[in-house]
């Protein structure tokens, strides 16, 4: 859901794209991003593009022909960069678990310390199981044998803690369109000191040029030099919603969050259901719940489209058909629009035939 004050942002007249008021916003943004990816030590910037873009811009400037890269793989996202490394001639190596499993600090550093490679990823918060990883440990195997680690916040940035600094993460990328509240066409970035000093020192030229970081932050902090017209609406949303974020508090955002995550967590399970994700490995954001046998997900979906205005989602890949997946984030996420969503969503689930 974008927020009120941001859809009031995006009518605000347009300045040009090497505007000095622009420059002004960005560099608010930049700052907000800090607080919110937990960072005093790295560097924020905004790619113009959606959160596929920020995926694609740490695999181009991180990795090269040859470089190894190794995904923790257990989802949609992390089959989408595995693909990316590969398209850049990156030698790709996987740790695979089925969709919806997390992987242990133990398993994750053991394949980083045997693979070696110059480049991690795993996905922090994976939208299309609901499954939240751990980072800490990933990291610091991962910097052991020199690697930089990339982390996907796409559904975590603005909902949940990211705690950049402190897990060790060197590259993370989110969107506008999920826990920021604004419509998707921007890509917030952190890079570490470590990713940052890397791309310095980077010779080769990265294969993409428009989502090259160096000219792009030569263009947004440094020299202000022309690389793209960058889409000036948009990171008017960008800023009104990280100031709705900064005014809230970000923990007391989280906890809202959470307190929401909780709220239906309960209201399913009173209703027999089963969440797909053990306790413990949910992200806050996003909820799948397991579709009851006999159970037609596509009908449910529909009929609490038609008769509540609610859209949820479904599985997909070897989920189709098996999970609801139920986004509750930004100003939707409240305890009365939840309990909104499970009387509804119980009426649509009992109209289509369960008996819990
Ligand atoms: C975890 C994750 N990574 C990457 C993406 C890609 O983002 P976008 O669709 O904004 O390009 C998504 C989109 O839902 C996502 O959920």
């Amino acid at each position: 859901m974008v927020h009120p004050r941001v859809y009031e942002a995006l009518s605000q007249p347009v300045v040009g794209h090497l505007d000095p008021y622009f420059f002004e916003i960005m560099s608010e943004i930049e700052e907000s991003l800090k607080v919110i990816y937990g960072t005093t030590k790295g560097i924020t910037m905004v790619i113009s593009g959606t959160g596929s873009a920020g995926m694609e811009a740490a695999v181009a400037n991180f990795l090269e022909s040859g470089r190894k890269f190794a995904v923790l793989a257990n989802g949609y996202f992390c089959d989408r960069i595995s693909e990316m490394g590969r398209r850049q001639g990156a030698q790709v190596v996987r740790f695979e678990k089925p969709w919806g499993a997390t992987f242990e600090d133990q398993e994750a550093a053991d394949f980083i310390r045997r693979e070696k490679p110059n480049l991690v990823a795993y996905v922090h918060a994976e939208t299309s199981t609901g499954a939240l990883q751990r980072g800490e440990a990933i990291c610091a195997a991962a910097h052991d044998v020199g690697a930089l680690v990339v982390a996907d916040c796409v559904t975590s940035l603005g909902g949940m803690p990211v705690n950049a600094d402190l897990t060790g993460i060197d590259i993370a990328y989110s969107c506008t369109q999920k826990g920021l509240s604004c419509p998707p066409g921007l890509s917030p970035m952190f890079l570490s000191p470590r990713a940052v000093d890397w791309l310095n020192q980077r010779t080769a030229s990265p294969r993409s040029w428009y989502l090259d970081l160096k000219l792009i932050r030569d263009y947004t902090t440094a020299s202000h030099r022309y690389h793209h017209t960058a889409p000036i609406s948009m990171f008017y949303a960008l800023h009104e919603a990280l100031a709705v974020i900064l005014e809230e508090g970000p923990e007391n955002r989280w906890n809202r969050h959470l307190r929401c995550h909780q709220a239906f967590v309960d209201g399913v399970e009173a209703m027999g259901l089963a969440l797909h994700v053990p306790q413990g490995h949910r992200i806050r954001t996003l909820n799948t719940v397991r579709v009851p046998a006999g159970i037609d997900d596509a009908k449910v979906r529909a009929r609490l489209l038609a008769q509540a205005g609610i859209e949820i989602s479904g599985g997909f890949g070897p989920l189709s058909g098996k999970v609801f997946r139920v986004g509750v984030m930004g100003p939707l996420a409240t305890e009365a629009n939840v309990e909104f969503l499970l009387l509804e969503f119980r009426k649509a689930l009992v109209a289509e035939g369960y008996r819990s």
